[in-house]
């Protein structure tokens, strides 16, 4: 028997020895990594950091490693296209669900609800084959213009790091690499590639970097994409300061950093400066679809010869064919991946509750939502209440294989119980077609303003409630990439339509479809007003069931609200501050973020100024009061402080709430903003349930960043931490001490 189990033995070593270290799934990363850098040659290095069609980069052949898949987009798989063109490649198998736009998910301010996103958007990519998702967008929504405000998180730095994070573990739970993104500083749209951001080093890394950090530093991304603009003067596709330095040495990234398609400008940068993986380039004028454009690319036959002749070694190489390395192993060479599904049952969950946490009441004067339908007459209106926008808004654009509008929900929510009727209310953009996508709706419709308003008008003096779906959409200079709103105010006539119908009838909802703000002129005459962002697939479900009241609404505001331009900062310096000024002779636009760190409702209270509705701010069916916050340690010499504080529901109907923590620093030798969110929790409470919740800071809660010493300071001294439900809304108030 003895010998038996020897011979085996030996044949196992044998065999696996035969077994080279990069292909054996026993060994760890870095080994495998190592083992298959020294068996590739220079011409597989070069092949495998740059891209070889429109949305893949070359694997290794010869050494079984496949061709990198990537695809958009933060809220479902984009469909594929064409090899090397931007056009649809016509399949019929990439349909996929369109989860909500991630200012909803941001709305929801529940981290496990994000956790849950991530992982059914990488469930659907694996099904589709790719490695990586570009996903999720997390630039902060410096302006309410913003044309791409709707992919990313909101307003708040903290917000959106905790809400990055689980997204991030989430999708890569599956093996599927996330490329968090536009790092960093892509605020806007309009001149997003001759962009040159200058802004202080506080603003930087208080306002614009802590969400990037906390993707890389907790939520450990495999991927992070650079943005088009420039800071520093040079491009964040290839920048010595914001990826050698901040990104990779102080942050200690070990993933890709992928370009954006077009993002690399300069060969000598693009060896030096970060650049792992480059896509989308159009080197020498190149434009789209040129036979031989990847043997053009910076990281490519030119970085090949260079290094040939003996202008580089292959120090920077290495460096990035072990990233790319790295990223293969993590997710196509991974033997431990699950499976991918697609269009699952359980994805559709996850976008319902990503929906009816997201959705925020924003007010709902004399109670008259929810809807009491039985028997009644409901007037749907509007171009939003049936204009599909899952197609559109630029790269995030999707092939969804459903969309349920709002009038859609309402419908059949309402069969049998109350009737529903419609008027148009106003045209808006008709057009549904975009890279090849087409929503196959024909929304044409000839008639006037005037006459669109007479029968909307007409037939609401006759209704139970009036339910208006207004708001933006997903074409251009509105919620798209490319372009940044021309002004706040809601397009195509909407403010006289909504107007009008509030005069004629007291049960009037005005539901917001968008992913920024808008001005709200007739706010005083709309009893109720409901934002409902971009909700994809289960849009009209998600709303019926608010606006019905199967679903307490629970989202708050991931950002400020603004009455209007004149309330924010990015527009309070004139042009030099948005959308920037042309540097003489150049292509470079300068745009200095003279705000600084005052974005947001950190702007609105320097100021004193009253934005329409609060950041945090979002209200429920039921109430509830935030009270008896308590500090644990009234002092604190390592900065780490815990707060309980009790939150009741103080009315008939079980809901949840948001309770949110602020820390003002009482004396510091720099300005500092009145307050800053620190901690937050959503909590559900049935009627007449106290919970007590605690939350915990640390010393990096406390601290600004000192210019002076390039890093966090918290200076000792008397802070205060306030509690409650919404920015505005804080109800109690604790002090204590940093020694
Ligand atoms: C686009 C976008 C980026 C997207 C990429 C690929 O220009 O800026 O978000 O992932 O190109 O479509």
């Amino acid at each position: 028997m003895k010998k038996i189990t020897l011979l085996l033995f030996a044949f196992a070593s044998l065999l696996q020895a035969q077994v080279p270290v990069y292909l054996d799934p026993t060994k760890d990363i870095e080994a495998r990594v190592e083992d298959a850098l020294k068996r590739m040659t220079l011409a597989e290095k070069i092949g495998v950091i740059h891209a070889q069609s429109k949305f893949s980069s070359a694997g290794v052949k010869r050494l079984g490693i496949p061709d990198f898949w990537t695809d958009d987009g933060p809220h479902g798989v984009r469909p594929d296209v064409l090899w090397d063109e931007w056009e649809q490649a016509g399949q019929s198998n990439d349909s996929c669900v369109a989860f909500p736009a991630l200012t909803c998910l941001a709305a929801s301010w529940n981290p496990e609800v994000s956790r849950a996103y991530g992982h059914a958007l990488g469930e659907e990519g694996l099904y589709r084959g790719k490695g990586m998702i570009l996903a999720p967008g997390i630039n902060i929504y410096r302006t309410p213009l913003g044309g791409r405000n709707f992919e990313y998180m909101g307003e708040d730095p903290y917000l959106t790091s905790r809400m990055v994070v689980p997204y991030v573990q989430g999708l890569q739970s599956v093996g599927v690499a996330s490329c968090v993104k536009h790092y960093c500083l892509n605020n806007d749209e309009e001149y997003r590639h001759q962009v040159n951001v200058i802004v202080s080093d506080r603003a930087l890394h208080e306002i614009y970097l802590p969400g990037f950090e906390a993707a890389v530093k907790e939520g450990k991304a495999w991927g992070v994409m650079g943005a088009y603009n420039l800071y520093k003067d040079e491009h964040n596709c290839h920048n010595q300061y914001t990826l050698n330095k901040i990104l990779k040495k102080d942050w200690g990234f070990d993933g890709v950093l992928v370009s954006d398609w077009g993002g690399a400008h300069d060969f000598d940068q693009a060896v030096r400066n970060g650049l792992d993986m480059e896509f989308g380039t159009w080197t020498d004028g190149l434009t789209m679809g040129a036979t031989n454009a990847y043997d053009m690319y910076y990281l490519s036959k030119q970085y090949q010869k260079a290094i040939v002749e003996g202008k580089y070694t292959t120090k920077e190489l290495d460096e990035k064919v072990r990233r790319v390395l790295r990223l293969f192993f993590r997710t196509t060479m991974n033997k431990q991946r699950p499976y991918g599904f697609l269009c699952s049952e359980s994805h559709y969950e996850v976008a319902q509750k990503v929906a009816a946490e997201g959705i925020v009441l924003l007010q709902n004067e004399g109670n008259i939502l929810p809807i009491k339908p039985q028997g009644k007459k409901i007037l749907v209106v509007g171009e939003n209440a049936i204009k599909m926008m899952t197609v559109g808004g630029g790269s995030s654009s999707l092939k969804a294989q459903h969309e349920i509008s709002p009038l859609e929900g309402l419908k059949m929510r309402l069969k049998g119980i109350g009737n529903v009727d419609f008027a148009r209310g106003y045209v808006g953009d008709v057009g549904g077609n975009y890279n090849g996508v087409s929503t196959g709706q024909n929304l044409k419709d000839d008639r006037t303003p005037e006459v669109l308003i007479a029968e909307a008008v007409e037939k609401a003096k006759t209704a139970d409630y009036v339910i208006i779906f207004g708001g933006l959409n997903k074409s251009d200079y509105q919620d798209c990439e490319g372009h940044d709103r021309k002004s706040m105010e809601l397009p195509y006539g909407q403010d006289k339509l909504i107007t009008a119908i509030a005069a004629v009838n007291k049960n009037t909802i005005y539901v917001n479809i968008s992913g920024n703000a808008v001005c709200m002129p007739w706010r005083k005459q709309v009893p109720a007003i409901v934002q409902g962002w971009f909700l994809g697939s289960e849009a009209g479900i998600g709303l019926a069931d608010v606006l019905l009241g199967n679903t307490n609404p629970s989202g708050h505001l991931p950002f400020t609200w603004y009455e209007n331009l004149s309330q924010v900062g990015a527009h309070s310096f004139g042009e030099a501050a948005f959308p920037g000024i042309w540097r003489e002779g150049k292509k470079i636009i300068d745009e200095e973020y003279k705000e600084g760190i005052y974005v947001g409702y950190r702007w609105t209270d320097k100021q004193k100024l009253k934005p329409a509705f609060a950041f945090g701010h979002g209200l429920s069916y039921t109430t509830f009061k935030v009270s008896n916050l308590k500090a644990v340690n009234a002092v604190t010499t390592d900065g780490n402080m815990t707060f309980t504080v009790d939150v009741t529901n103080t009315g008939s109907m079980e809901g949840s709430d948001v309770v949110q923590l602020y820390i003002t620093d009482s004396k510091c030798s720099v300005d500092r903003p009145v307050k800053e969110l620190k901690a937050f929790q959503k909590v559900s409470l049935k009627p007449g349930e106290t919970k007590t919740v605690t939350l915990k800071t640390d010393k990096r809660a406390l601290s600004f960043w000192d210019e002076a010493s390039d890093d966090w300071k918290a200076e000792p001294g008397q802070f205060v931490a306030q509690a409650g439900d919404a920015s505005d809304r804080l109800t109690c108030k604790v002090k204590f001490t940093l020694q």
